[in-house]
């Protein structure tokens, strides 16, 4: 029999994204966690190290790993859906906001399960000031989707981390179809999109049966030692078979097949149209994975109302990174990479940086090979060069009275220059290598060597402090503008305070023009050099 697709794949297509400009600190950060997965220069993208790959359970009871039935990406996936569940489409309240790490939300019935412990874990590592705890969990949800055989999914950034919990209404298995219709429609989902989102879930993982005795028993396998009753034969992997076999009637999937009748929702939820939908995704693995993608990131979008979502997010094509601009002595030292997205490794490209100082002239200096990194389960890869040309880490020497305005890059003789506007680099303010620091308790000196012809009025320490709710809040501690400007050189001035109790770690940043600006660096108190009295 011929059955009409229910969802159209030419309507699922994602409306064309726009790059943005570098540098925007909230969307290099979130890009880079989104496209930076493995290789070089992703020690701060660390996040898809604790999703990938598929058959990672960070949490294995058994030495040797991967007999536990579980996954983290499945985890991940989880953790998104029941933090989004919450949302009620006609007062706006809840959402993907995080408010799933509260403990007083994990301990609800309907967040039973150690999943939710589990990735807040590693969100409370992982994010930072331009990555809420928010878009870490949709971003650890798409990147275990993503580079688990799922669809690419399209990623919006800037989700805000909730201040207390919000409103109970995560479905639970008990409850009939119609309460089921009821709380996906207050979600924002139609009966068909929660047929959909159900089966998007429920390729990945499973039911446990330490929390869940009443839906699923336990199985003395060794090689499932958590006792997980997978929703489908492929519980690591993005497939249609959670639809294949409910359709063929061989499903073990303890919500359908399972010895509770009350609790298998999902029998009722994929039987509610007649089994239209998911006898279209039974034979249709394109179908059914537009359609996930598609819900997978409304899903994602679920957020309360006021909070305002960045464009989608796609790979910029150049892309500098840590540029960072030191004084020392009378030397500015310019460290940094760039990347090139869709290139690998190879030793016969040659690649140039030029760029544009104070006095109208241009610097050319030719940069290394530093290395390669890959997204998407290997899909993507990109090549990165160090701003030295003999040194992975090393950096440029400038002259600092004609200084550094904007990068561009050489690629076998192609100028990549962001469509003429140039890589802007901030060199109105910067570290001064003479900061110190000494003893315990610690004190020291922080010297920052300021432009004198930069229109800076204000510099101020960005030091990173917590709310109650774990949320950081930056607390910009001012640097006086000094009385008597000490002169570096003819072209900067030194900017002093005295610290003790400004945080050990803290970004600089400055008003220029009227504009914020942070270095891509954190100082490190302690790491000062030592200072002389
Ligand atoms: C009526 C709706 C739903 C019900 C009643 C339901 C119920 C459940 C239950 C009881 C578990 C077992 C959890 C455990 O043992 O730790 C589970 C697991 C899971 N659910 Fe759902 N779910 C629903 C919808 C969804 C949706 C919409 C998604 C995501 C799009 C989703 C994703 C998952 C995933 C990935 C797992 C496996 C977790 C793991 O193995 O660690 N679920 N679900
Ligand atoms: C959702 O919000 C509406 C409007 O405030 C309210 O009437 C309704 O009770 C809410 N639903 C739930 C399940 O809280
Ligand atoms: C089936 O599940 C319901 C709801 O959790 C529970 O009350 C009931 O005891 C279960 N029945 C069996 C046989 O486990
Ligand atoms: C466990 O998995 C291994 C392969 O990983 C397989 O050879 C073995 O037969 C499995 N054991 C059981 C009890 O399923
Ligand atoms: C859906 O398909 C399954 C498996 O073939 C079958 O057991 C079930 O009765 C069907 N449900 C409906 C509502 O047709
Ligand atoms: C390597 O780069 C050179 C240009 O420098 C190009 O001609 C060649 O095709 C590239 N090789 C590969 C394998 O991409
Ligand atoms: C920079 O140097 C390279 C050779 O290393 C040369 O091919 C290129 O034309 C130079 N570009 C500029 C703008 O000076
Ligand atoms: C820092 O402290 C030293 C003495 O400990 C003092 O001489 C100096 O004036 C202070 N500097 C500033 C900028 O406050
Ligand atoms: C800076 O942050 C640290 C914790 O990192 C805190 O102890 C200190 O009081 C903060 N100082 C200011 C001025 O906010
Ligand atoms: C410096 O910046 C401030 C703040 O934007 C602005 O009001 C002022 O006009 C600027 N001064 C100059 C000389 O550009």
């Amino acid at each position: 029999m011929f059955v009409r697709p229910t969802f159209s794949i030419l309507a699922i297509v994602l409306a064309p994204a726009i790059a943005y400009t570098w540098p925007s600190p909230q969307l290099d950060a979130l890009e880079a966690i989104r496209y930076d997965q493995v290789g070089f220069n992703t020690i701060d993208t660390t996040l898809s190290s604790f999703v990938q790959p598929c058959n990672l359970y960070l949490f294995d009871s058994v030495a040797g790993g991967l007999k536990s039935g579980r996954s983290d990406a499945a985890d991940w996936i989880r953790t998104a859906y029941h933090d989004m569940a919450t949302h009620n489409i006609s007062d706006g309240t809840g959402g993907l906001d995080a408010s799933i790490r509260f403990p007083e939300e994990q301990a609800r019935a309907e967040n039973t399960g150690n999943g939710f412990v589990n990735t807040a874990g590693i969100v409370f590592a992982v994010f930072d000031r331009y990555v809420s705890m928010a878009d870490s969990i949709a971003l650890g949800a798409l990147i275990a989707i993503e580079s688990c055989g799922g669809p690419e999914i399209a990623f919006r950034g800037g989700r805000i981390d909730a201040g207390e919990v919000n409103n109970p209404g995560v479905p639970m298995p008990q409850e009939s179809l119609l309460e089921h219709t009821q709380i996906f429609e207050r979600q924002g989902f139609t009966p068909t999109e929660m047929i959909g989102l159900v089966a998007c879930g429920h390729t990945f993982g499973g039911v446990q049966s330490s929390f869940f005795p009443d839906i699923a028993n336990p199985l003395n396998d060794a090689n499932d030692t958590e006792d997980v009753s997978h929703f489908d034969s492929t519980f690591v992997g993005f497939d249609n078979n959670i639809a294949g076999e409910y359709i063929s009637g061989t499903t073990q999937n303890p919500l359908v097949a399972g010895f509770n009748q009350t609790t298998n929702s999902d029998s009722r939820i994929f039987g509610s149209d007649g089994n239209r939908t998911m006898r279209a995704f039974a034979q249709s693995p394109e179908l059914f994975a537009a359609t996930c993608a598609d819900l997978y990131a409304r899903m994602l979008d679920t957020v309360p109302r006021g909070v305002v979502l960045s464009e989608v997010i796609e790979p910029l094509p150049v892309k500098p990174s840590k540029v960072i601009l030191t004084m020392n002595g009378d030397t500015l030292e310019l460290s940094g990479f760039v990347r090139f997205w869709g290139l690998g490794e190879n030793s016969t490209r040659t690649v140039n940086m030029l760029w544009e100082n104070h006095n109208g002239g241009t610097g050319n200096s030719s940069l290394v090979f530093a290395g390669v990194s890959s997204s998407t389960g290997g899909k993507y890869t990109a090549a990165w060069y160090g701003f030295n040309p003999s040194s992975t880490f090393g950096f440029l020497s400038l002259d600092p009275v004609a200084g550094v305005k904007s990068l561009s890059f050489l690629v076998d003789g192609t100028l990549e220059n962001q469509n003429g506007l140039g890589f802007a680099v901030q060199d109105s303010y910067m570290f001064s290598k003479t900061s110190c620091s000494s003893g315990a308790p610690l004190t020291g000196r922080l010297d920052v060597a300021v432009r004198n012809d930069a229109n800076l009025t204000r510099l101020y320490i960005e030091n990173k402090t917590f709310d109650s709710a774990n949320r950081i809040v930056i607390v910009e501690v001012d640097v006086p503008r000094p009385a008597a400007p000490v002169a570096i050189n003819s072209a900067y001035s030194l900017w002093s305070m005295n610290l003790t109790d400004q945080g050990v770690e803290f970004n600089l940043g400055a008003e220029i023009d009227g504009v914020k600006y942070s270095t891509a660096e954190a100082y490190d108190f302690e790491g000062f050099g030592t200072c002389s009295t």
